[in-house]
């Protein structure tokens, strides 16, 4: 049975891309397959009142069970509330990457409250078809959508690119028109996982390219995927302690902050808070190797997380404090918005 998004407390991301391109920072996409995971991330939210987007990957789904990622997050509304005494912080439930109209309208039936149709592998004109028809469903029952527009360097959807195809700015204004989407990951030079340059090259993304899609369609909501940067803090601990990731490299975090100071208004982390969890469990099997209760080294990990999305939403992204920008809930532990 289908079954609304406002129902269970959640909110679309209309709102809140709009007040994030005004304010000059951006939303944290942040992406979740387990309960540690979840916890961290409203943990982190509520403490620095910062609107957050849930995501949940075609993996995900596969890993945990998608009836039981829904459930979590419908419980993450209620566990916000009982953090922040009643008043909660906006939670958009997200679809990362749906590949096909089938996946996105299952999870706007089940629930979600914005879905991506990433259809960019595709041709042009099947990546607008693909992405109206999505569009089409979802804004019946007020559900945004993101589509995109070129292609990430690395694996994306378990499609592999050599090189990154840039989102071409003469595309956007035509694709954006023709879809009716609400929001448009671009292809700048970031990349999925936690090698996204060569050692010795230059590792900067293109504010240039952002600049120019930003003329052709002002103040429209921009995403940026693969926007891990790869603390060298998290790397060393994991080597220190019996890992092996040789010359993983993210993207700066002074080039994210500018990003988020434009219509850069959704920003996705992953690959950070794989790096957190794996140090902190990494640590805890090398200094207590007698440990075999999973709380003892998932707690940590899930401390870990916390401190990192922290860090982004105060340091990186801006989102801390702006939880009640798009009007928010009031106190009385309701889901209005
Ligand atoms: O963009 C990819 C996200 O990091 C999700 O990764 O497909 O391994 O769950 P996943
Ligand atoms: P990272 O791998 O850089 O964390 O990117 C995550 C992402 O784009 C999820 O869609
Ligand atoms: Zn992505």
């Amino acid at each position: 049975m289908a079954v609304s998004y406002k129902e269970l407390g959640l909110v679309n991301s209309r709102e809140l891309f709009k007040k994030a391109v005004d304010g000059g920072y951006a939303i944290p996409a942040y992406n979740f397959n387990n309960m540690e995971q979840l916890q961290a991330i409203i943990q982190a939210c509520t403490e620095s009142e910062s609107p957050v987007i849930l995501q949940v990957s075609s993996g995900a789904r596969k890993y945990a069970n998608q009836t039981l990622l829904r459930y979590m997050a419908q419980g993450a509304v209620e566990y916000a509330k009982e953090l922040n005494k009643g008043k909660n912080i906006p939670i958009v439930l997200h679809l990362d990457h749906g590949d096909t109209f089938e996946l996105c309208k299952d999870c706007i039936d089940m629930g979600f409250s914005s879905v991506m149709i990433d259809a960019s592998h595709h041709s042009y004109d099947e990546n607008v078809e693909l992405t109206k028809k999505v569009v089409e469903y979802a804004h019946k029952y007020d559900v945004t959508v993101e589509g995109e527009l070129g292609v990430l360097a690395g694996i994306e959807d378990e499609v592999s690119a050599d090189a990154h195809v840039y989102t071409q700015p003469d595309e956007v204004e035509d694709f954006v028109g023709k879809t009716g989407v609400d929001s448009l990951a671009i292809s700048i030079g970031t990349s999925h996982g936690a090698f996204k340059f060569k050692p010795g090259q230059d590792p900067k993304i293109r504010l240039d390219i952002l600049a120019e899609i930003e003329k052709r369609i002002p103040g429209f909501p921009i995403v940026l995927h693969g926007s891990s940067s790869v603390p060298q803090d998290l790397v060393k601990i994991i080597n220190e302690n019996g890992g092996k990731l040789a010359d993983a490299i993210g993207i700066g975090e002074d080039q994210l902050r500018e990003a988020a100071k434009s219509a850069v208004c959704k920003i996705n982390i992953d690959s950070d808070g794989r790096l957190a969890m794996t140090a902190a469990i990494r640590k805890v099997f090398a200094e207590k190797p007698a440990e075999f209760d999973p709380r003892k080294y998932l707690g940590p990990a899930r401390d870990a997380l916390k401190v990192l999305y922290m860090h982004k939403n105060r340091e990186v992204l801006g989102s801390a404090g702006h939880a009640w920008d798009a009007g928010g809930c009031c106190s009385c532990g309701c889901s209005c918005s």
